[in-house]
């Protein structure tokens, strides 16, 4: 029998799917989540849908999920031709806001308890922790009596106090938190609100432990905060990505910590995961948009002067402009064709789909287009992006100018190719406001990651569909935990539960 999960603010469910991709020695599933709470209405229509897939995947036949991802059948039919499992998968992910009312919270775990119960009742895992803002007041509801009613009142700290009643109410045997490295100094009137959650959670019966150093740090008096923070890049992931995780493991299991080790082969490239997927334009946005004016204004980069340009440089934008093709697609909902990536191919599954999917780019501004094609033919010849100094002045912003050193001005650090030899920077849910940060190796397709793109970085398999309006794709992707990230650490769970 699989080890129930039970996963909050679950996001489109990364951690989710990383434990669910777990197998013993015989490739049968170790996990299996019985329960999703999360309240975004796209990330749960993308848990909900993803909870389908697993079940159809699972009884062998998923030929309607891909017909509805393609956009050939809509969810209703879905749902309704999946019948029994679709009520499954419906029941499986709750939309629901956590903190939001007594009631709510009532109703919340009174969920849990049945989706538990009808698991079996045996020892489960609990995963997903509350995110940064919940604790930023934590410290409150420990000076006084008065106070805590004050805390009780604030949704943000109700849904701290909700997640340790639920720790404390259910017992999960292991726990697994995820959050950024700020809440490790985060302080609130003087105290360390990691220190806090430490006592709350150690007084609710269980150990903390760090997942990637040494045995010494699994001592739990005197833990350095530092050691709780996992680089993605460490484990195969291809993104620099430090997060904090915590496991929980119950006292009275007597359970043994183990650590997380390290991908043998560590690094993996930007352009190992991204090289195969069919090369598409970005739209102009602000203005109609046709392959000739794109090309028109991507190409009028070619018309300038650049004082102060190498000459190899110059050449290089002189030529590609000259080859810009207009006739590249733009990006869609699903687009036909062999899409292996030259790394992680099996784990992406990229052959299940036909295709790619989500590979949707953002309009971007003609100004930005010109920046961006500026900005990554740079980054190929020198493998970073430039700073402002290395700008020609009329691919600053306006009030920008200038001549001068300017490496320093924000500006600079707005725009940011992702090199194609390193695992790229942070993807983060800024993605979903603009790609600047985010700006693709290739010159000749001139904009920022796809949401597919996006995805592959985050280590999503092929098949995973975001639902949604493109920015809330985007966000979803980057509040994820990479998949393949939270396989290893549910290997390292299951490895300590079943020792
Ligand atoms: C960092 S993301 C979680 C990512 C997820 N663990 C994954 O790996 O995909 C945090 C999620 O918590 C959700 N969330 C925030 N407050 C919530 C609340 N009060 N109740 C339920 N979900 C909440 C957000 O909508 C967001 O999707």
């Amino acid at each position: 029998m699989p080890i129930p999960v039970v996963d909050l603010f679950a996001g489109p469910g990364g951690l989710n799917e990383g434990f669910s991709r777990v197998t013993d020695t015989r490739g049968r599933p170790v996990f299996r989540t019985v329960i999703s709470v999360e309240m975004d209405e796209f990330a749960h229509r993308t848990l909900e849908l993803r909870a389908l897939y697993r079940a159809m995947k699972q009884d062998g036949d998923f030929a309607d999920y891909l017909t509805y991802v393609r956009g050939e059948l809509t969810r209703e039919e879905l749902f309704a031709r999946a019948s029994a499992l679709g009520a499954d998968a419906q029941a499986e992910a709750l939309r629901a806001t956590m903190g939001a009312s007594r009631s709510g919270d009532d109703e919340i775990e009174s969920r849990i308890d049945s989706a538990l119960k009808n698991s079996g009742g045996g020892e489960f895992v609990l995963i997903g922790g509350p995110p940064c803002q919940a604790y930023s007041l934590v410290g409150r509801a420990r000076r006084s009596r008065e106070s805590r009613d004050q805390f009780e009142s604030d949704p943000r700290q109700r849904l701290y106090l909700e997640y340790l009643r639920i720790v404390a109410r259910f017992k999960p045997a292991a726990f697994l938190m995820e959050n950024v490295p700020g809440l490790l100094s985060a302080k609130l009137e003087g105290q360390s609100t990691f220190a806090m959650i430490r006592k709350d959670l150690t007084a609710a019966g269980y150990d903390l432990y760090a997942l990637n150093k040494g045995d010494s740090l699994f001592e739990t008096d005197t833990p350095d905060p530092r050691a709780f923070v996992v680089r993605a890049e460490d484990h195969g992931v291809p993104q620099s990505r430090s997060r904090v995780f915590i496991l929980g493991l119950r006292r009275d299991l007597g359970l043994k910590a183990r650590r997380l080790q390290p991908a043998a082969d560590t690094r993996v490239f930007v352009e190992e995961v991204l090289r195969g997927l069919p090369a598409i334009r970005s739209r102009v946005s602000r203005r109609a948009d046709s392959p000739e004016e794109w090309r028109r204004e991507v190409s009028s980069l070619g018309d300038y002067k650049f004082p102060g340009l190498d000459e190899g440089m110059r050449r290089l934008i002189r030529a590609g402009v000259a080859e810009l093709d207009s006739d590249l697609p733009l990006g869609r909902q699903f687009i036909r064709g062999e899409i292996k990536p030259p790394r992680l191919g099996e784990w992406y599954d990229s052959r299940a789909v036909g295709g790619v999917l989500n590979h949707n780019s953002r309009g971007h501004m003609a100004a930005d287009l010109r920046r961006y094609y500026y900005w990554s033919a740079y980054a190929g010849v020198h493998h970073r992006s430039p700073s402002l100094s290395e700008v020609p002045a009329h691919l600053r912003p306006n009030h920008h100018n200038v001549t001068g050193d300017a490496t320093n001005l924000p500006f600079a650090d707005r725009f940011r190719v992702q090199i194609a030899g390193r695992p790229s920077t942070t993807i983060t849910s800024h993605i979903a406001k603009d790609g600047h940060y985010y700006i693709h190796f290739d010159p000749q397709q001139c904009r920022s990651l796809s949401v597919r793109e996006a995805a592959r970085l985050q280590t999503f398999p092929d098949t995973y569909f975001f639902e949604g309006p493109i920015t809330e794709q985007y966000r979803q992707v980057g509040n994820a935990v990479p998949p393949y990230l939270a396989r290893q650490i549910g290997d390292l769970v299951a490895s300590i539960l079943h020792a």
